[in-house]
């Protein structure tokens, strides 16, 4: 049986909005099994997530092939929903793949990328979800292009709220232009960030995910806990602390030497939430037969 596994992403890394993500070591797996009358994804995450065709894994297949023939799926996934970690994405990529699987469509990293691009809107998740490690993208509506390089040892200290928030929400709150004087100090933190990740820097990498004034400064309102974390990581050692994706869940770079003090201190924030000690995944999107 074949194994479609793809990882989680956080995206944004501050500045980098819309253009900079990760993939994280928090994984989708889809396991393709025998066919069947009707598509069947067989998943232990509740009625909300659909188990026919109108699932997302499927509906994104299908969009690719049509009359794709139906299988029975099963589907393992450590990715909570809704909460800035890239689960639509991951989706999106295994039914890109699943298609890909099925349809014989021999489609490269870069064709499905363009694909998945124009389904979720912007390169940020679906990039670091097939490539892997630290990933910068660019999409102008037409064509997305991508760059991936190993990311500095770090750990991600991730704090996942109890509440979801959704993306349409947490875009909706965000302005139709910003300043010039905003936008060259956001934009040249996001260029500083990629060279220093390039140069193995993370604490300058670190500093650099603090200055975003694209997004997190209208977010803060949906996310109080933002600035909380920021402080106390700050003080604990942490290299830098930002908004994932649309949020809710926020994360602090730290050395890996670091991580495990500075997670008890983060801990004992009274926050309606869980934390995990999350690795860089260095590598997206995985085929095993
Ligand atoms: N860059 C996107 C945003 C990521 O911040 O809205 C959402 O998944």
């Amino acid at each position: 049986m074949t194994t479609i596994r793809v990882p989680a992403t956080s995206a944004n890394l501050g500045p980098g909005f819309d253009s900079i993500g990760i993939a994280l070591e928090l994984y989708l797996t889809v396991t393709i099994a025998e066919t069947r009358a009707d598509w069947l994804i067989e998943h232990e995450m509740g009625a909300d997530v659909p188990s026919d065709e109108h699932n997302l894994i499927i509906k994104t297949a299908l969009a690719l092939i049509p009359d794709l023939e139906p299988h029975r799926l099963i589907m393992r996934s450590e990715i909570p929903l809704a909460r800035g970690l890239g689960s639509s994405s991951s989706a999106i990529i295994a039914g890109i793949e699943l298609a890909n699987q099925l349809g014989d469509l021999d489609l490269t990293q870069y064709d499905k990328l363009q694909i998945a691009v124009k389904l979720e809107g912007h390169p940020d998740n679906v990039a670091p979800a097939i490539y892997g490690g630290f990933v910068t993208a660019t999409y102008d509506d037409v064509e997305a292009d991508a760059i991936s390089a190993p990311f500095p040892a770090a750990r991600a200290l991730t704090f996942i709220p109890d509440a979801e928030l959704l993306t349409s929400a947490s875009r909706a709150i965000l302005p139709e232009k910003v300043s010039l004087r905003a936008a060259v100090a956001t934009s040249s933190a996001a260029n500083v960030l990629v060279a220093a990740v390039l140069r193995g820097d993370l604490e300058l990498a670190g500093r650099m995910m603090e200055r975003d004034q694209f997004h997190e400064t209208y977010r803060e309102t949906l996310v109080p806990h933002l600035e909380q974390i920021r402080d106390r990581a700050r003080d604990a050692g942490a290299c830098g602390t930002y908004l994932s994706g649309a949020g809710p869940t926020v994360i602090s770079m730290v050395p890996p030497a670091e991580a495990e003090e500075i997670l008890d201190e983060l801990q004992q924030l009274p926050l309606a939430g869980h934390w995990l000690n999350l690795a860089v995944a260095p590598a997206g999107l995985m085929v095993e037969a």
